[in-house]
């Protein structure tokens, strides 16, 4: 596809839904809560917050630097701005994350088109917590249902997927984040209201450093890149859809803080719940799933609440799976000249693969296990403890080292349209703070070298 060609997303508004739309997802309501759960609580919060700003949001401007420079996909557009070098692999590397990573998360979306069935068909009423869990569990250990909805999930992305970027993505986002925000505020004071929540607070809010690790430094590392898209070249993919006139900084803020705070507020729905009710916080994946619907139940009007949220859970994690998926169709077609519909076939199918694989991880194939971990477990830890840390090293090195820094500076400015004040802090950040802060982290993990224990 030549330059002018190329599809644009129509506004400044279109440009932040798309690319929050990608970055709200389950990561903000699904995986934060159990991560957070599993790593100790408050101290875990803040070191995310901090790798949000040092990490996050450097990497998601670079890599809307990258995209909207190459006007490619994630491999076009290496070899646009790299020709002849290897700088490509980065985004090959970001094409098969994309696959692992939509491996699992269907099967999560998956999930939460059980629970819309289930909240219409009215499940949660009149249950205790451990009848709650027993109905998840027995869902997730049936075999097929879970493959099935996975299915459904994967089948409907590709329907949007095939009908094209802008008419796809750009509207459900719009009306969908505020109504979402509205239905995550009500869950919160419901949950805070409920008897013992305090404790739940506190360890959301009150932090025992003597928790953080370098696997629980890793993890927040992990689970930033992961909520945020980057790493894998979804924003270098997005970025190339973004129009010369949009200010990338602004969109960069607005979408780190919108995502940051939702799940922030998903947080406080759920482990003042948590403590209430007698849940373990670090019991897993399953947190949320058997953690809302008791709320729900306590809930006035719960019935409606619950329809309406996992059905707007499900959308959320419709655009995310949507961000995925157009990282591997805009490959196939541009770099490998397929048509958009069999790309998104081929796509499709090998997800569906992948997928399988992950949810049997709950049943049939609960003990086969590779380093240690089902599929489900090593997709996920993979992806964003791995390949979205080095993806993002290798980012940031790409645009502090490699770019000329005019380049880069014209590229945010807009070719001198809107102030740079931020320029130098932008640069130092991509340059030093980010490559040596990812590399740090996962030196420790491996014990390489020793921050913490
Ligand atoms: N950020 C999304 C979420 O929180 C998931 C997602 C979409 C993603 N695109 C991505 C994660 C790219 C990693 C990389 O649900």
């Amino acid at each position: 596809m030549s330059k002018e060609q190329r599809i644009n997303f129509s506004s400044k508004l279109a440009v932040i839904a798309a690319a929050a739309g990608s970055a709200v997802g389950l990561g903000n309501f699904w995986r934060f809560p159990y991560e957070l759960g599993q790593n100790g609580g408050a101290a875990f919060l803040i070191i995310y917050l901090i790798f949000v700003f040092l990490i996050g949001m450097p990497i998601m401007m670079s890599e809307f630097v990258i995209g909207r420079m190459g006007q490619k996909n994630t491999v076009g557009s290496f070899k646009q701005l790299a020709p002849k070098r290897e700088w490509w692999l980065i985004g090959l590397m970001g094409v098969v994350t994309s696959f692992l990573i939509m491996g699992f998360y269907s099967v999560v979306a998956g999930w939460t088109m059980e629970y819309i069935y289930q909240a219409i068909t009215n499940q949660f009423v009149n249950k205790d917590t451990a009848t709650l869990t027993q109905v998840f569990v027995d869902f997730n250990t049936g075999t097929w249902r879970p493959i099935l909805w996975m299915i459904a999930f994967v089948a409907i992305s590709a329907v949007i997927i095939i009908l094209g970027v802008k008419d796809g993505i750009e509207k459900s986002t719009k009306v969908m984040m505020p109504l979402l925000v509205v239905i995550i505020i009500a869950l919160g004071i419901r949950s805070i209201t409920l008897p013992g929540a305090l404790d739940g607070l506190k360890f959301l809010f009150h932090p025992d450093f003597s928790k953080i690790t370098s696997s629980v430094i890793l993890s927040a590392m992990g689970q930033a890149f992961f909520s945020l898209s980057l790493g894998m070249g979804c924003m270098i993919t997005y970025g190339s859809y973004i129009s010369k006139k949009n200010h990338l900084s602004h969109t960069v803020v607005e979408v780190s803080l919108m995502d940051t705070t939702i799940a922030v507020l998903a947080s406080i729905a759920i482990f003042p719940a948590v403590f209430s009710l007698g849940i373990n916080p670090g019991y897993g994946p399953e947190l949320v799933f058997i953690t809302l619907p008791n709320v729900f139940a306590q809930m006035p009007g719960g019935y409606i609440w619950s329809i309406l949220f996992f059905i707007l859970l499900f959308v959320a994690a419709l655009t995310s799976a949507i961000s995925l998926m157009e990282v591997i169709v805009a490959y196939l077609v541009e770099e490998k000249k397929f048509k958009r519909f069999s790309a998104t076939m081929l796509t499709t199918l090998v997800i569906i693969l992948f997928g399988v694989m992950s949810a049997l991880s709950f049943s049939s194939w609960s003990d086969v296990k590779l380093f240690g971990m089902n599929f489900f477990d090593l997709f996920d830890n993979i992806t964003s403890k791995v390949f979205m840390p080095l993806g993002g090293l290798l980012i940031s090195v790409f645009t502090g080292w490699f770019l000329s820094k005019e380049s880069v500076k014209k590229e945010i400015s807009s070719h001198g349209k809107f102030p740079t004040n931020y320029y130098n802090a932008f640069i130092f950040l991509v340059r030093y703070v980010t490559p040596i802060g990812i590399l740090l982290v996962l030196l420790n993990q491996l014990g390489l070298f020793k921050l913490f224990n």
